[in-house]
């Protein structure tokens, strides 16, 4: 069957066909319009501006998905729309415009939790992945452990008590100059540094829990250029990067060890916008190798927010028989979806 999936949660406005069915999961398009070099000049998304962009995108884009995946309108079987959590204004014009198109041409509504969309996007790149498994999904909103019991029941193991890893990575980046979102370009300068040079506090809680806090290695950071820059003394960027990068991963790595060992799960899936992060990647691929563990990835590509990721999320919530109605209404909270 072909779901049409929507993702407007935060400012990427993305549509897509996905084609899923027994032994068949196939992206028949995903276009993706960035709203990066608009948000760019204010060092961060202002939730207004992505709320009217996203206006100004949604149809051209869905048109778009459409027309790439060689289908019409009347051979969409579902339509799957992000509800929740995510920036309230830009959730409200994804939902809305799903609403509509459902509601026009009399299909099935699917609610998907933007969350649970990141780890569906594992499913399109690992065609003989299934649950159960851990997951951990690192993006700029969000650092999670869950464990997947079954394609729709998903349950939050382990979090940030504060900042998201992908969050604390761009305001890392954007102090030492690197333009928004700076997550992928320190990826590529930490290879340029020594990770040891700076002495930085560990995200990781200590003790058998399975939550993060990123609050203090961001101060911590932003602490130590400071002093740099009262002192007179150059900053070496790439130190920074390699220090910090290695600090994140190390904390990742470390919780997601602990909770593979306290569930017993035999599969990890790395997830969401810091998942393309390469150290991260090939920490998570050394630890699944040392302790046998399965490793699935979604392509890079697939890592950041995208349309496809919601349609797979919303092809198993449909199958579970869980719909929406014209009531479907956005939450910017992690919580089930709500009604008007
Ligand atoms: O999942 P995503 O597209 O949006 C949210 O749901 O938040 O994640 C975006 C985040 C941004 O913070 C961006 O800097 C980060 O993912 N990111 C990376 C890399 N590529 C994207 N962080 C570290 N290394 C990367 N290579
Ligand atoms: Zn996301």
């Amino acid at each position: 069957m072909y779901i049409l999936g929507i993702e407007s949660s935060c400012d990427e406005t993305s549509a897509s066909v996905v084609e899923m069915s027994e032994g068949v999961r196939a992206i028949r398009s995903n276009i993706v319009a960035s709203q990066i070099a608009v948000h760019r000049l204010y060092g961060g998304v202002v939730p207004e501006i992505a709320s009217r962009a996203h206006i100004e995108a949604i149809s051209s884009i869905t048109r778009e998905a459409l027309e790439q995946a060689g289908i019409s309108l009347s051979q969409v079987d579902a339509v799957a729309v992000t509800a929740n959590p995510g920036l309230i204004g830009a959730l409200l014009v994804g939902v809305n415009f799903a609403k509509s198109l459902a509601f026009a041409n009399k299909l099935p509504l699917v609610a998907v939790n933007h969350i649970h969309g990141h780890i569906a996007a594992a499913y399109l790149s690992n065609p003989q992945l299934e649950p159960p498994f851990l997951a951990l999904v690192v993006s700029g909103g969000h650092t999670s452990l869950y464990r997947v019991s079954s394609y729709t029941d998903l349950e939050e193991i382990g979090s940030t008590r504060d900042d998201a890893a992908g969050e604390a990575f761009d305001k890392v980046g954007r102090v030492i100059g690197l333009p928004y979102p700076g997550g992928a370009a320190l990826d590529k300068l930490a290879y340029e540094g020594d990770p040891n040079a700076i002495k930085l506090p560990s995200p990781a809680l200590t003790g058998d829990t399975l939550d993060f806090s990123f609050s203090g290695i961001k101060t911590a950071t932003l602490n130590y250029l400071n002093g740099m820059a009262q002192k007179g003394e150059p900053v070496n960027c790439a130190n920074v990067a390699a220090s910090y990068t290695n600090r994140v991963v190390s904390a990742l790595t470390q919780k997601t060890e602990l909770a593979l060992r306290q569930t017993g799960l035999k599969t990890l899936v790395l997830a969401g916008g810091v998942a393309a992060n390469s150290h991260l990647r090939r920490s998570m691929e050394e630890l699944c190798r040392q302790r046998r563990v399965t490793l699935a990835m979604p392509d890079r590509a697939l890592c950041g927010d995208n349309g496809a990721m919601i349609a797979a999320a919303g092809y198993f919530r449909y199958c579970k028989g869980e719909l929406s109605g014209t009531d479907l209404n956005a939450s910017a909270l992690d919580e089930p979806f709500s009604a008007d």
